[in-house]
């Protein structure tokens, strides 16, 4: 009998949240487009789950990589490279892809500054699944991303010297590069007499 109850218990608490759960999905989440702002409950409930879901050993990991200005300029350089297309060089996520993206990118300087070197160190090796957040990790990955901890921890005191030196770091096509070149000729007076040709759409693109 009462494992009766229990049983009907079970399977009608299962169909409240199936039925609530379809009803989130149909009026809250109004579709699938990735241009809307998660809601609170959705995000806090996401990022508990990311918690639960890492282990605990990787959590309390302390970063084996000591500071030091090669290790930041180092950092710097793969941030820019590879991070700064979604996160922006410094770290606040206002770039065409961060926007763009659902979950959008968070600002690396805010809330992510409350999360240990571990949690970090797991996020950029192992990727946030359903989200934009690639996975880094591979073979001799592990010293380079604990170096990138090491810059995210920097991130709130960048200064724009540093922003600077960063976009000169960021990828660039051969178009942007011969862009750059026909610029630099121009400005110097040089052989080049037609004035640079920018092309402004696609400047907006790289930050
Ligand atoms: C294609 C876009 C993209 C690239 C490239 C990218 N990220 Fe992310 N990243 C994201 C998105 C989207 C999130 C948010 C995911 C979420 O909230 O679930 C994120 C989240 C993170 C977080 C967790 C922040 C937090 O507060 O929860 C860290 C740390 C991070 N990224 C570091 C990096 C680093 C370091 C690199 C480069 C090696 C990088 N990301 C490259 C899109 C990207």
């Amino acid at each position: 009998m009462q494992k009766r109850t229990i049983i009907l218990g079970t399977a009608i608490a299962a169909l409240l949240l199936a039925v609530g759960a379809f009803l989130y999905m149909k009026y809250a989440m109004r579709g699938f487009s990735a241009r809307a702002e998660p809601s609170h409950v959705e995000a806090m409930l996401a990022v508990y789950a990311r918690s639960t879901a890492m282990p605990s050993s990787a959590k309390g990991t302390t970063n084996p990589v000591a500071d030091s200005p090669e290790v930041e300029h180092d950092a710097m350089a793969h941030f820019a490279d590879h991070c700064a297309v979604c996160h922006a060089n410094n770290g606040s996520g206002d770039t065409m892809f961060g926007r763009g993206l659902y979950p959008k990118v968070p600002d690396l300087r805010a809330r992510t500054q409350t999360l240990t070197d571990g949690e970090i160190f797991y996020i950029i090796e192992n990727g946030i699944r359903m989200s934009g957040m690639p996975a880094f990790g591979g073979q001799d990955s592990a010293e380079d991303s604990w170096k990138l901890v090491r810059f995210i921890r920097h991130l709130p005191q960048l200064t724009s010297a540093d922003a600077q030196q960063m976009e000169t770091m960021n990828p660039k096509t051969p178009a942007d590069m011969e862009e750059e070149k026909e610029e630099e000729e121009f400005l110097n007076g040089g052989s080049n007499d037609a004035a640079p040709h920018t092309n402004h759409s696609r400047k907006g693109h790289h930050q």
